[in-house]
């Protein structure tokens, strides 16, 4: 088989009531026929091969999850095809499960009062593991994390590292082709983000597990992903390799300044303030080129320059005849800035027809 997962022209659609306000609102939402229909998943092709990593990156609400959910079976999708290790997932559940292993990063699929150990022997029975397969896979996980330590701790008592961390082992367990990681790393400290991104990517090359991986983590595709998908509004928008992306924008560099003394004290209204002054100066002289704005966290502005265009030098001091620049800080582009080109793009694309 070619490829372990291939979707074909995939829709989801979800119908909604549509809420009315308050208590007569909920009254009438009772015997309501208003409904709408959410497309949270728009004509989506993929074709997965074994042993890749893929990103499936996308903002809150894109429809990741959804996509994740039909591709486990737990969905049905209202259009398309879509085979998994050459099944249809919610057709075929059973064997899909023996096929797949599953972490979405909010909830623990574990037993919550149980020892670790004693989840790891539950699994063993369910998924049939040979008693050397569960040796082998134990002693494994020893070698890449200091699991032992966990064993005889109930997942209740771990911190959100340690139980992610034990989600997935508990996943790559019974030894799946496919593994699917719903944003594993959100809410965990920059440690244990490391942590999580050398176990994956160590039993991804260890056993050749093909993972699908969603995350809004920059962080996450820099470490793990040879390959992205991007998705916006249910919408493919981009499927190819990490370093194609790059290449793309090659182009393209990032100017940082900071226009106050201590911009990591600017409220959120004073930092957009600061940054549409940027971005006013700069439009003014370069009417016709391109640019992203943006403010970092510590109030910075951000501009993104295609160096094709104009060069980062002659925008950085017809900025600083402007106004006062505390500091001035110059990056190669960037995952992110990449990705938000890509959605922005998008929008203006649309906006465009
Ligand atoms: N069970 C559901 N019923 C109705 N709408 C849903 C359901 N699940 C998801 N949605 C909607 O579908 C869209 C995509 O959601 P989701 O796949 O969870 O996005 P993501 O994982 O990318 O944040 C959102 O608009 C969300 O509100
Ligand atoms: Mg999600």
């Amino acid at each position: 088989m070619e490829y372990v997962i291939e979707l074909k022209n995939v829709d989801k659609e979800f119908k909604v009531l549509n809420r009315h306000e308050g208590l007569k609102g909920s009254f009438q939402d009772l015997f309501s026929r208003d409904y709408k229909i959410i497309k949270a998943v728009n004509n989506v092709s993929m074709n997965i091969k074994p042993g890749e990593i893929v990103g499936y990156l996308g903002p809150n609400g894109a429809g990741k999850s959804t996509t994740i959910k039909m591709m486990t079976g737990v969905l049905q999708p209202t259009r398309g095809e879509i085979l998994v290790n050459g099944k249809v997932p919610y057709k075929n559940r059973t064997a899909n499960a023996q096929n797949i292993g599953v972490v979405f990063g909010q909830r623990s699929q574990l037993w919550w009062s149980l020892p670790l150990i004693e989840s790891f022997k539950l699994l063993k029975d369910i998924y049939n593991i040979s008693d050397k397969d569960y040796k082998d896979m134990l002693a494994l996980y020893e070698s890449l994390v200091d699991i032992k330590d966990l064993y005889s701790k109930p997942v209740r008592q771990m911190s959100l590292g340690q139980r992610t961390l034990s989600d997935i082992l508990a996943a790559f367990l019974h030894n799946p082709p496919i593994v699917f990681l719903d944003e594993p790393t959100i809410g965990l400290d920059v440690s244990m983000k490391a942590k999580i991104r050398n176990l994956i990517k160590a039993l991804n090359k260890e056993k050749n597990t093909t993972v699908i991986l969603t995350t809004h983590d920059m962080g996450d595709v820099d470490a793990l992903c040879e390959r992205i998908v991007i998705i916006d509004k249910g919408t493919m928008l981009y499927d190819n390799d990490i370093e194609h992306l790059r290449s793309f924008f090659g182009a393209y560099r990032t100017l940082l300044i900071k226009t106050k003394k201590h911009p990591e004290e600017l409220t959120d209204d004073e930092k957009k303030a600061e940054l549409d002054n940027v971005e006013a100066i700069v439009k003014e002289a370069y009417a016709d080129k391109d640019f992203t704005f943006s403010s970092t966290d510590e109030g910075w502005c951000s501009i993104l320059i295609d160096e094709s265009q104009v060069r980062l030098m002659k925008v950085l001091n017809h900025i600083q005849e402007k106004i006062k620049v505390y500091d001035v800080r110059l990056e190669e582009i960037s995952t992110e800035s990449v990705i938000r080109k890509i959605y922005e793009d998008a929008e203006n694309m649309k906006k465009a027809n």
